[in-house]
């Protein structure tokens, strides 16, 4: 989907935006990907030297939300900076394109600013104008505080937990399954 964009203000006060991905945040997004590989290896499962991230996966991730009735790539923008993105994928079939998985991160320089939080009211407006979809869901891991204090301020519960799925360095993680309602009826 391609969504109008929309302003937002930091808790500093700086303005961003937060609209739909074009082929323009292509290059930023990949950057943006790659960094986030080697700086947050706990909240991803490929590590960066089992999976990279090519330009050509960008934008095939790009074009194909674009054009996904049921999905959408929203990204934080500043200027030339690209602050923080977060993909809605819908099912792709007819009977789970009612429910859209949802991934985001934001850059490391510009957390604790709102922009997460701003990211995720985005995506939740967009789902619920979206006729197809009633469901969000996601995965995060046991030991991403601040992702689960997100999540779960936007409205989002816990409805399963895998215990011991991921390996990280500091131990073995659970996979916390986490939903939010968004159907109007
Ligand atoms: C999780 C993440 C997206 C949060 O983005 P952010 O822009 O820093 O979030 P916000 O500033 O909008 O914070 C919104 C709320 O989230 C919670 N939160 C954010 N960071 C937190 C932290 N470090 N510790 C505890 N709670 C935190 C708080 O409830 C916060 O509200 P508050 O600041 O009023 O207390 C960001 O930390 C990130 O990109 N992490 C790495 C990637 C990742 O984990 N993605 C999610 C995978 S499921």
């Amino acid at each position: 989907m391609r969504v109008a964009p929309r302003s937002c203000v930091r808790r500093d006060g700086r303005p961003f935006e937060i609209g739909s991905a074009e082929p323009r945040d292509i290059g930023r997004l990949l950057d943006q990907l790659v960094v986030a590989r080697t700086t947050d290896p706990a909240a991803d499962v490929p590590d960066p030297d089992e999976v990279s991230i090519t330009v050509q996966a960008v934008a095939s991730m790009t074009s194909e939300l674009l054009e996904s009735s049921n999905g959408v790539l929203l990204v934080a923008r500043a200027g030339d900076d690209l602050l923080g993105s977060l993909s809605l994928r819908g099912g792709r079939y007819r009977k789970t394109k009612h429910v859209a998985k949802l991934g985001m991160r934001v850059d490391r320089g510009v957390r604790r600013q709102g922009v997460g939080r701003a990211l995720v009211e985005a995506a939740l407006d967009v789902a619920q104008a979206c006729p197809l979809l009633d469901i969000v869901t996601l995965e995060v891991f046991s030991s991403n505080d601040a992702a689960l204090a997100l999540y779960e301020a936007a409205g989002f519960v816990v409805e399963g937990r895998r215990a011991g799925f991921v390996r990280q360095d500091h131990g073995d993680d659970d996979v916390i399954l986490m939903s939010r309602r968004v159907a109007t009826t």
